[in-house]
């Protein structure tokens, strides 16, 4: 009987491609485990109506931890479009898949390191060695959202809030609202997690990033939920910026940050970010970790128009495998893992086109594996 249930999502684009290459370090590595796939992706919302469908969520409860490709999306009217016509007018929605599954299983910390390895032709710097900590599951992902706004809604903002006045004389059609909704629990168990993540990892100093200065209420309220954590951990250090600050700030000298966290969109915008200081999107790597379940992915999209050409970097993946085995339990395979990521990048032999090199993205795999 294998050790573990990995269920093995794909999805589609380039996600099949880095999955396959992630596969082919996890089999040499011999993870005791069995893979099951999951149907996921746009393909079944056209035929089905649904691109996370219900056989998949019942797959997600019954394992230990799962690994994402990517998935593409589209707007709004092209995914109408492209739906069967048996479903056109039964009022489905296109709403992300990993958004609803970061949701509906509670992931609530999306934790992505982002490291410059050593040698690395694409890091922005040498020893960047950051590591972001993003609340997954409210803010601005919360999906309540209003275009065109009900009246009874608009009635209520007017009587409720005097910065509503200015749309209030709109009509219901000519403006959208969608709503920031962040929690004192939700933001506390985040803050928590990058702390005691950070006294784990002996990590010098925690940042808290928010915009408490304009979005009072929310960002507020993150703020204050995060001085309240920090009093539990008085060996590590706290400071904050605000989002916009941050990212100038980041960018001229990364390294006075160590551990970041942040509420969902200002997470989203800053991983990229520092992402692409350590290699960019080939580097990105995402843990979507919740209490039962773990579902591990590169940050990085579909990218359509590389799809099927297998060329595309797989170490974002490769390296979020690496995190899953961590979580696993199983870190002498996760340390042995990252060691070869990172042999493969110093000696440069083989390197992927955005890394300048002509090397496909089984090349990368294969010669990663060869050093487990
Ligand atoms: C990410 C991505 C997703 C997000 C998209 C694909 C929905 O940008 O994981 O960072 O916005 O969270
Ligand atoms: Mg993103």
């Amino acid at each position: 009987m294998p050790k573990y249930k990995i269920a093995w999502l794909p999805g589609d684009g380039i996600g099949i491609e880095v999955l396959e290459a992630a596969r082919i370090v996890l089999d040499t590595i011999q993870l005791n485990a069995e893979y099951i796939h999951g149907d996921i992706g746009w393909d079944f919302w056209c035929s089905e109506g649904d691109a996370f469908p219900q056989r998949t969520i019942t797959l997600l409860k019954s394992v230990d931890a799962a690994m994402f490709g990517a998935i593409t999306s589209k707007p709004m009217k092209a995914a109408q479009a492209e739906l069967n016509p048996k479903f056109q007018d039964k009022g489905l929605i296109y709403r992300s898949p990993i958004v609803r599954m970061r949701q509906q299983f509670d992931l609530y910390n999306c934790l992505r390191p982002c490291k410059a390895y050593p040698g690395n032709p694409l890091n922005f710097k040498e020893g960047i060695d950051l590591v972001v900590f993003r609340e997954n599951t409210e803010d601005l992902y919360s999906g309540v959202e209003f275009n065109p706004v009900p009246q009874e809604l608009a009635d209520l903002l007017t009587t409720i809030s005097k910065p509503f006045a200015p749309f209030a004389k709109l009509p219901i059609d000519q403006y959208a609202i969608s709503c920031k909704i962040n929690t004192k629990a939700g933001s506390e168990r985040i803050v928590r997690a990058a702390f005691e993540f950070a006294r784990k990892f002996k990590r010098k100093k925690v940042t808290i990033v928010h915009k408490a200065n304009v979005v009072r209420a929310t960002d507020g309220l993150f703020f204050d939920a995060a001085k309240e954590v920090a009093v539990h951990y008085p060996e590590i250090k706290m400071d904050d910026a605000n989002i916009d600050a941050m990212t100038m700030w980041l960018l001229k000298n990364p390294f006075n940050y160590d551990v970041l966290v942040a509420p969902n969109l200002y997470g989203d915008i800053i991983s990229d970010l520092c992402a692409q200081m350590v290699g960019g999107l080939g580097f990105g790597c995402s843990g979507n970790i919740g209490t039962k379940l773990a579902v591990f992915e590169p940050t990085h999209g579909s990218a359509p128009k590389y799809a099927g050409q297998y060329k595309v970097n797989p170490i974002a993946t490769i390296l979020a495998a690496k995190m899953m085995l961590d979580w696993l339990g199983e870190t002498e395979k996760g340390a042995k893992l990252e060691n070869a990521v990172a042999a493969v990048i110093k000696e440069g032999n083989v390197r992927t086109y955005d890394m300048g090199g002509n090397s496909k993205t089984l090349d990368m795999a294969n010669a990663i594996a060869e050093k487990l």
